[in-house]
Protein backbone atom coordinates (compact mmCIF):
# COMPACT_ATOMS: atom_id res chain seq x y z
CA UNK A 1 0.00 0.00 0.00
CA UNK A 2 3.01 2.43 0.76
CA UNK A 3 4.22 2.12 -2.89
CA UNK A 4 1.04 3.12 -4.15
CA UNK A 5 1.00 6.04 -2.10
CA UNK A 6 4.49 7.08 -2.78
CA UNK A 7 3.78 6.64 -6.54
CA UNK A 8 0.96 8.60 -6.56
CA UNK A 9 3.21 11.59 -5.35
CA UNK A 10 5.56 10.45 -7.61
CA UNK A 11 5.39 12.61 -10.89
CA UNK A 12 5.76 10.29 -13.64
CA UNK A 13 9.55 11.24 -14.69
CA UNK A 14 11.34 9.09 -17.08
CA UNK A 15 13.45 7.68 -13.90
CA UNK A 16 10.36 7.13 -12.27
CA UNK A 17 9.23 5.34 -14.79
CA UNK A 18 12.00 3.56 -15.85
CA UNK A 19 12.00 2.54 -12.38
CA UNK A 20 8.16 1.04 -12.88
CA UNK A 21 9.09 -0.65 -15.41
CA UNK A 22 12.21 -2.48 -13.82
CA UNK A 23 9.83 -3.74 -10.93
CA UNK A 24 7.14 -4.66 -13.16
CA UNK A 25 10.21 -6.95 -15.28
CA UNK A 26 10.98 -8.22 -12.13
CA UNK A 27 8.04 -9.59 -10.60
CA UNK A 28 7.12 -10.85 -14.05
CA UNK A 29 9.92 -12.84 -13.46
CA UNK A 30 9.11 -13.95 -9.79
CA UNK A 31 5.71 -14.60 -10.57
CA UNK A 32 6.57 -17.44 -13.21
CA UNK A 33 3.32 -19.49 -14.44
CA UNK A 34 1.71 -18.77 -11.13
CA UNK A 35 -1.26 -17.35 -12.75
CA UNK A 36 -2.99 -16.30 -8.99
CA UNK A 37 0.38 -13.59 -8.83
CA UNK A 38 0.02 -12.63 -12.45
CA UNK A 39 -3.32 -11.51 -11.81
CA UNK A 40 -1.98 -9.54 -8.37
CA UNK A 41 0.61 -8.08 -10.05
CA UNK A 42 -2.15 -6.80 -12.66
CA UNK A 43 -4.03 -5.23 -10.23
CA UNK A 44 -1.38 -3.92 -8.06
CA UNK A 45 -0.06 -2.33 -11.04
CA UNK A 46 -2.83 -1.51 -13.38
CA UNK A 47 -5.79 -2.09 -10.62
CA UNK A 48 -8.02 1.58 -9.76
CA UNK A 49 -5.25 2.13 -6.88
CA UNK A 50 -2.70 0.54 -9.42
CA UNK A 51 0.95 1.83 -9.51
CA UNK A 52 0.67 2.81 -12.99
CA UNK A 53 -3.22 4.08 -12.40
CA UNK A 54 -1.89 6.78 -9.83
CA UNK A 55 1.27 7.57 -11.97
CA UNK A 56 -1.64 8.82 -14.94
CA UNK A 57 -3.64 10.02 -12.12
CA UNK A 58 -0.43 12.23 -10.82
CA UNK A 59 0.01 13.99 -14.63
CA UNK A 60 -2.71 16.18 -13.30
CA UNK A 61 -0.72 17.68 -10.83
CA UNK A 62 1.83 18.46 -13.13
CA UNK A 63 2.44 22.05 -14.59
CA UNK A 64 1.08 22.32 -17.89
CA UNK A 65 4.01 22.33 -19.78
CA UNK A 66 4.73 19.05 -18.93
CA UNK A 67 1.59 17.24 -18.96
CA UNK A 68 1.52 16.26 -22.48
CA UNK A 69 4.80 14.29 -22.54
CA UNK A 70 4.82 12.76 -18.90
CA UNK A 71 0.94 11.45 -19.85
CA UNK A 72 2.06 9.62 -23.36
CA UNK A 73 4.80 8.74 -21.62
CA UNK A 74 3.02 7.11 -18.98
CA UNK A 75 0.14 5.68 -20.91
CA UNK A 76 2.71 4.29 -23.59
CA UNK A 77 4.45 2.66 -20.37
CA UNK A 78 0.90 1.04 -19.23
CA UNK A 79 0.05 -0.58 -22.69
CA UNK A 80 2.95 -1.86 -23.25
CA UNK A 81 3.76 -3.52 -19.82
CA UNK A 82 -0.06 -4.44 -19.26
CA UNK A 83 0.20 -5.84 -22.59
CA UNK A 84 3.01 -7.95 -21.54
CA UNK A 85 0.88 -9.41 -18.56
CA UNK A 86 -2.24 -10.06 -20.18
CA UNK A 87 -0.64 -12.19 -23.12
CA UNK A 88 1.08 -14.20 -20.07
CA UNK A 89 -2.29 -14.64 -18.16
CA UNK A 90 -4.37 -14.93 -21.73
CA UNK A 91 -1.70 -18.22 -22.70
CA UNK A 92 -1.93 -19.34 -19.02
CA UNK A 93 -5.33 -19.57 -18.73
CA UNK A 94 -6.01 -21.45 -22.08
CA UNK A 95 -3.45 -24.36 -20.95
CA UNK A 96 -5.78 -24.10 -17.69
CA UNK A 97 -9.27 -24.94 -19.66
CA UNK A 98 -7.39 -27.26 -22.31
CA UNK A 99 -6.45 -29.21 -19.36
CA UNK A 100 -9.80 -29.21 -17.78
CA UNK A 101 -11.29 -30.00 -20.72
CA UNK A 102 -9.07 -33.28 -21.12
CA UNK A 103 -9.96 -34.04 -17.32
CA UNK A 104 -13.86 -33.69 -18.21
CA UNK A 105 -13.78 -35.00 -21.32
CA UNK A 106 -16.56 -37.34 -22.24
CA UNK A 107 -16.35 -40.66 -22.13
CA UNK A 108 -18.42 -42.68 -24.51
CA UNK A 109 -17.84 -45.91 -23.53
CA UNK A 110 -19.43 -45.56 -20.18
CA UNK A 111 -22.94 -47.17 -20.13
CA UNK A 112 -25.52 -44.50 -20.93
CA UNK A 113 -28.34 -43.14 -18.15
CA UNK A 114 -31.28 -45.14 -19.87
CA UNK A 115 -29.76 -48.06 -21.07
CA UNK A 116 -31.68 -50.48 -21.45
CA UNK A 117 -32.21 -53.53 -18.53
CA UNK A 118 -29.31 -56.28 -19.25
CA UNK A 119 -31.23 -59.24 -20.70
CA UNK A 120 -30.96 -63.06 -19.43
CA UNK A 121 -31.32 -66.50 -20.43
CA UNK A 122 -34.72 -68.06 -21.04
CA UNK A 123 -34.78 -70.45 -17.63
CA UNK A 124 -35.91 -73.59 -20.26
CA UNK A 125 -32.75 -72.50 -21.92
CA UNK A 126 -30.82 -72.12 -19.14
CA UNK A 127 -31.84 -75.72 -18.20
CA UNK A 128 -30.95 -76.87 -21.78
CA UNK A 129 -27.21 -75.43 -21.85
CA UNK A 130 -26.84 -77.42 -18.22
CA UNK A 131 -27.96 -80.53 -19.60
CA UNK A 132 -26.18 -80.48 -22.72
CA UNK A 133 -23.17 -79.50 -20.67
CA UNK A 134 -23.09 -82.54 -18.86
CA UNK A 135 -24.13 -84.83 -21.87
CA UNK A 136 -21.40 -83.50 -24.29
CA UNK A 137 -18.97 -84.07 -21.15
CA UNK A 138 -20.44 -87.34 -21.13
CA UNK A 139 -19.41 -87.91 -24.57
CA UNK A 140 -22.83 -87.16 -26.59
CA UNK A 141 -22.95 -85.03 -29.95
CA UNK A 142 -25.57 -82.62 -30.16
CA UNK A 143 -28.12 -83.40 -33.06
CA UNK A 144 -31.07 -81.93 -34.02
CA UNK A 145 -33.84 -82.71 -36.11
CA UNK A 146 -37.29 -81.10 -37.70
CA UNK A 147 -40.33 -79.68 -35.30
CA UNK A 148 -42.90 -80.61 -38.21
CA UNK A 149 -41.87 -84.21 -38.71
CA UNK A 150 -42.74 -87.65 -41.30
CA UNK A 151 -45.15 -90.18 -39.28
CA UNK A 152 -42.59 -92.50 -40.23
CA UNK A 153 -39.30 -91.31 -37.91
CA UNK A 154 -42.00 -89.73 -35.42
CA UNK A 155 -44.13 -93.36 -35.34
CA UNK A 156 -43.78 -95.88 -37.17
CA UNK A 157 -40.04 -96.12 -37.48
CA UNK A 158 -40.23 -96.05 -33.57
CA UNK A 159 -42.77 -99.47 -33.48
CA UNK A 160 -45.55 -97.85 -33.09
CA UNK A 161 -47.81 -99.80 -35.58
CA UNK A 162 -50.80 -98.14 -37.26
CA UNK A 163 -53.72 -97.36 -34.90
CA UNK A 164 -52.20 -99.54 -31.89
CA UNK A 165 -53.39 -98.38 -29.09
CA UNK A 166 -49.62 -96.63 -27.86
CA UNK A 167 -49.99 -94.07 -29.98
CA UNK A 168 -53.06 -92.24 -27.67
CA UNK A 169 -50.48 -91.67 -25.11
CA UNK A 170 -49.30 -88.98 -27.57
CA UNK A 171 -52.19 -87.00 -28.36
CA UNK A 172 -50.97 -85.29 -32.06
CA UNK A 173 -51.38 -82.59 -34.14
CA UNK A 174 -51.89 -83.66 -37.49
CA UNK A 175 -50.46 -81.30 -40.87
CA UNK A 176 -52.78 -81.43 -43.28
CA UNK A 177 -51.10 -82.68 -46.70
CA UNK A 178 -49.64 -80.36 -49.29
CA UNK A 179 -52.17 -82.41 -52.15
CA UNK A 180 -55.29 -82.04 -49.93
CA UNK A 181 -55.86 -85.65 -50.35
CA UNK A 182 -55.93 -85.76 -46.82
CA UNK A 183 -53.34 -88.25 -45.76
CA UNK A 184 -51.87 -87.65 -42.96
CA UNK A 185 -47.97 -87.95 -42.91
CA UNK A 186 -46.54 -85.31 -41.08
CA UNK A 187 -47.08 -84.55 -37.64
CA UNK A 188 -45.82 -81.98 -35.32
CA UNK A 189 -43.33 -84.27 -33.58
CA UNK A 190 -44.70 -85.65 -30.22
CA UNK A 191 -41.33 -86.35 -28.92
CA UNK A 192 -37.74 -85.91 -29.10
CA UNK A 193 -37.45 -89.48 -30.07
CA UNK A 194 -37.46 -89.08 -34.07
CA UNK A 195 -34.00 -87.43 -34.20
CA UNK A 196 -33.05 -91.33 -32.78
CA UNK A 197 -34.84 -92.99 -35.79
CA UNK A 198 -33.83 -89.89 -38.29
CA UNK A 199 -29.85 -90.23 -37.08
CA UNK A 200 -29.43 -93.96 -37.16
CA UNK A 201 -31.20 -93.81 -40.51
CA UNK A 202 -28.75 -91.28 -42.15
CA UNK A 203 -25.69 -91.84 -39.83
CA UNK A 204 -25.62 -95.55 -38.53
CA UNK A 205 -23.81 -97.04 -35.74
CA UNK A 206 -22.11 -96.20 -33.33
CA UNK A 207 -23.80 -93.34 -32.35
CA UNK A 208 -24.05 -91.14 -29.46
CA UNK A 209 -26.48 -88.50 -29.82
CA UNK A 210 -28.17 -85.62 -27.43
CA UNK A 211 -30.92 -83.86 -28.96
CA UNK A 212 -33.06 -81.12 -27.02
CA UNK A 213 -35.61 -79.01 -28.87
CA UNK A 214 -39.64 -78.38 -28.64
CA UNK A 215 -42.37 -81.27 -29.00
CA UNK A 216 -46.16 -80.93 -29.41
CA UNK A 217 -48.76 -82.65 -27.92
CA UNK A 218 -52.71 -81.52 -27.75
CA UNK A 219 -53.17 -81.47 -24.31
CA UNK A 220 -52.72 -78.22 -21.87
CA UNK A 221 -53.57 -77.51 -18.26
CA UNK A 222 -51.05 -76.61 -15.39
CA UNK A 223 -48.71 -78.90 -16.25
CA UNK A 224 -49.45 -79.39 -20.13
CA UNK A 225 -48.48 -77.23 -22.58
CA UNK A 226 -49.06 -77.77 -26.37
CA UNK A 227 -45.42 -76.72 -26.72
CA UNK A 228 -42.78 -78.20 -25.07
CA UNK A 229 -39.35 -78.87 -24.20
CA UNK A 230 -37.33 -82.74 -24.12
CA UNK A 231 -33.87 -83.66 -24.54
CA UNK A 232 -33.43 -86.73 -26.11
CA UNK A 233 -30.41 -89.21 -25.68
CA UNK A 234 -29.24 -92.08 -27.67
CA UNK A 235 -26.57 -94.50 -27.79
CA UNK A 236 -25.70 -97.45 -30.11
CA UNK A 237 -22.45 -99.67 -30.11
CA UNK A 238 -21.39 -102.92 -29.91
CA UNK A 239 -22.00 -104.00 -26.43
CA UNK A 240 -23.93 -101.19 -25.02
CA UNK A 241 -25.66 -102.56 -22.09
CA UNK A 242 -28.53 -101.95 -19.62
CA UNK A 243 -25.45 -101.46 -17.04
CA UNK A 244 -24.54 -98.60 -19.04
CA UNK A 245 -28.06 -97.59 -19.14
CA UNK A 246 -27.93 -97.17 -15.31
CA UNK A 247 -24.34 -95.65 -14.88
CA UNK A 248 -24.85 -92.96 -17.39
CA UNK A 249 -28.29 -91.48 -16.09
CA UNK A 250 -27.46 -92.34 -12.52
CA UNK A 251 -24.22 -89.74 -13.15
CA UNK A 252 -26.54 -87.45 -15.52
CA UNK A 253 -29.45 -87.20 -13.05
CA UNK A 254 -26.65 -86.66 -9.98
CA UNK A 255 -25.14 -83.58 -11.92
CA UNK A 256 -28.39 -82.39 -12.68
CA UNK A 257 -29.66 -82.75 -9.01
CA UNK A 258 -27.46 -82.90 -6.70
CA UNK A 259 -27.31 -86.97 -5.04
CA UNK A 260 -30.63 -87.27 -4.00
CA UNK A 261 -31.17 -91.11 -4.82
CA UNK A 262 -31.91 -92.64 -8.44
CA UNK A 263 -34.80 -95.16 -8.97
CA UNK A 264 -35.57 -97.41 -11.96
CA UNK A 265 -39.58 -98.71 -12.11
CA UNK A 266 -40.08 -100.90 -15.09
CA UNK A 267 -42.65 -99.21 -17.96
CA UNK A 268 -43.26 -99.66 -21.28
CA UNK A 269 -42.54 -97.83 -24.83
CA UNK A 270 -42.81 -99.59 -28.18
CA UNK A 271 -39.46 -98.58 -28.96
CA UNK A 272 -37.61 -99.60 -26.27
CA UNK A 273 -37.09 -103.16 -24.66
CA UNK A 274 -36.72 -103.64 -21.98
CA UNK A 275 -38.66 -99.74 -20.96
CA UNK A 276 -38.01 -98.18 -17.33
CA UNK A 277 -39.33 -94.76 -15.65
CA UNK A 278 -36.32 -92.97 -13.81
CA UNK A 279 -37.14 -91.24 -10.56
CA UNK A 280 -34.86 -88.75 -8.28
CA UNK A 281 -35.21 -88.25 -4.72
CA UNK A 282 -38.07 -85.34 -4.45
CA UNK A 283 -36.20 -82.41 -4.34
CA UNK A 284 -38.78 -80.21 -2.49
CA UNK A 285 -39.09 -83.16 0.15
CA UNK A 286 -35.77 -84.69 0.09
CA UNK A 287 -37.29 -88.18 -0.05
CA UNK A 288 -39.61 -87.92 2.98
CA UNK A 289 -42.56 -87.69 1.62
CA UNK A 290 -44.63 -84.19 0.43
CA UNK A 291 -47.52 -83.01 -1.84
CA UNK A 292 -45.37 -82.58 -4.38
CA UNK A 293 -44.27 -86.19 -4.95
CA UNK A 294 -47.47 -87.42 -3.98
CA UNK A 295 -46.41 -88.62 -0.52
CA UNK A 296 -44.20 -91.16 -3.03
CA UNK A 297 -40.54 -89.12 -1.88
CA UNK A 298 -40.15 -89.54 -6.03
CA UNK A 299 -40.37 -87.37 -9.01
CA UNK A 300 -40.49 -89.61 -12.05
CA UNK A 301 -38.08 -87.62 -14.69
CA UNK A 302 -37.62 -89.71 -17.48
CA UNK A 303 -38.08 -92.76 -19.57
CA UNK A 304 -35.50 -94.63 -20.89
CA UNK A 305 -34.70 -98.41 -22.37
CA UNK A 306 -32.89 -100.36 -24.44
CA UNK A 307 -33.43 -99.69 -28.14
CA UNK A 308 -36.01 -101.86 -29.43
CA UNK A 309 -34.41 -104.44 -32.44
CA UNK A 310 -36.92 -103.77 -34.55
CA UNK A 311 -36.55 -99.90 -34.51
CA UNK A 312 -32.50 -100.59 -35.27
CA UNK A 313 -34.09 -102.94 -38.16
CA UNK A 314 -36.00 -99.95 -39.57
CA UNK A 315 -32.92 -97.64 -39.22
CA UNK A 316 -30.89 -100.40 -41.13
CA UNK A 317 -28.58 -101.18 -38.14
CA UNK A 318 -27.92 -104.69 -37.74
CA UNK A 319 -29.47 -105.94 -34.38
CA UNK A 320 -27.49 -109.08 -34.29
CA UNK A 321 -24.17 -106.40 -33.98
CA UNK A 322 -25.19 -103.56 -32.12
CA UNK A 323 -27.24 -102.83 -29.30
CA UNK A 324 -28.24 -99.19 -27.47
CA UNK A 325 -30.23 -97.56 -24.63
CA UNK A 326 -31.82 -94.28 -25.12
CA UNK A 327 -33.81 -91.93 -22.89
CA UNK A 328 -35.79 -88.93 -22.84
CA UNK A 329 -36.98 -86.19 -20.84
CA UNK A 330 -38.79 -83.42 -20.03
CA UNK A 331 -36.80 -79.74 -19.86
CA UNK A 332 -40.18 -77.18 -18.50
CA UNK A 333 -40.87 -79.58 -15.48
CA UNK A 334 -36.58 -79.70 -14.57
CA UNK A 335 -37.48 -75.43 -14.70
CA UNK A 336 -40.08 -75.39 -12.51
CA UNK A 337 -38.84 -77.75 -9.98
CA UNK A 338 -35.67 -75.50 -10.35
CA UNK A 339 -37.11 -71.82 -9.28
CA UNK A 340 -40.75 -73.26 -7.83
CA UNK A 341 -42.94 -72.39 -10.87
CA UNK A 342 -46.17 -73.33 -10.32
CA UNK A 343 -47.88 -72.77 -13.29
CA UNK A 344 -45.73 -74.32 -16.65
CA UNK A 345 -47.61 -71.51 -18.79
CA UNK A 346 -45.29 -69.11 -16.87
CA UNK A 347 -42.74 -70.03 -18.92
CA UNK A 348 -44.27 -69.31 -21.84
CA UNK A 349 -45.82 -65.99 -21.67
CA UNK A 350 -43.09 -64.05 -22.36
CA UNK A 351 -43.50 -61.68 -19.33
CA UNK A 352 -40.54 -59.76 -18.69
CA UNK A 353 -42.08 -58.92 -15.21
CA UNK A 354 -42.11 -62.84 -14.30
CA UNK A 355 -38.68 -63.67 -15.94
CA UNK A 356 -36.75 -61.00 -14.52
CA UNK A 357 -37.87 -62.77 -11.21
CA UNK A 358 -35.85 -66.02 -12.08
N1 LIG B 1 -40.20 -90.35 -26.09
C1 LIG B 1 -40.70 -90.80 -24.82
C2 LIG B 1 -41.79 -89.84 -24.36
O1 LIG B 1 -41.90 -88.76 -24.90
C3 LIG B 1 -39.60 -90.84 -23.80
C4 LIG B 1 -38.57 -91.90 -24.06
C5 LIG B 1 -37.46 -91.62 -24.82
C6 LIG B 1 -38.70 -93.17 -23.54
C7 LIG B 1 -36.50 -92.59 -25.07
C8 LIG B 1 -37.77 -94.14 -23.76
C9 LIG B 1 -36.65 -93.85 -24.52
O2 LIG B 1 -42.55 -90.15 -23.46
Amino acid sequence: MSTEVESAQKAPTPEVLAEVEREHEEELVTAGDNLEALNRMRSQFFGPKGRITSLLRSVGQLPAEQRREAGARTNQLKQTLEAKLVVRINALESVEKEKELRRSRLDLTLPGRLAHPRGALHPVNRVIEEMVDILTRMGFELATGPEVELDWYNFEALNFPKDHPARDMQDTFFIASPDGKGTLEHVLRTHTSPVQTRELERRGAPLRIIAPGRVYRCDSDATHSPMFHQIEGLWVDEGVSMAHLKGVLTSFINALFGERGVRFRPSFFPFVEPGVEVDVGCVFCGGTGCRVCKHTGWMEILGAGMVHPKVLENCKVDPERYTGFAFGLGIDRVAMQRWGIDDLAHLFRSDVRFLSQL
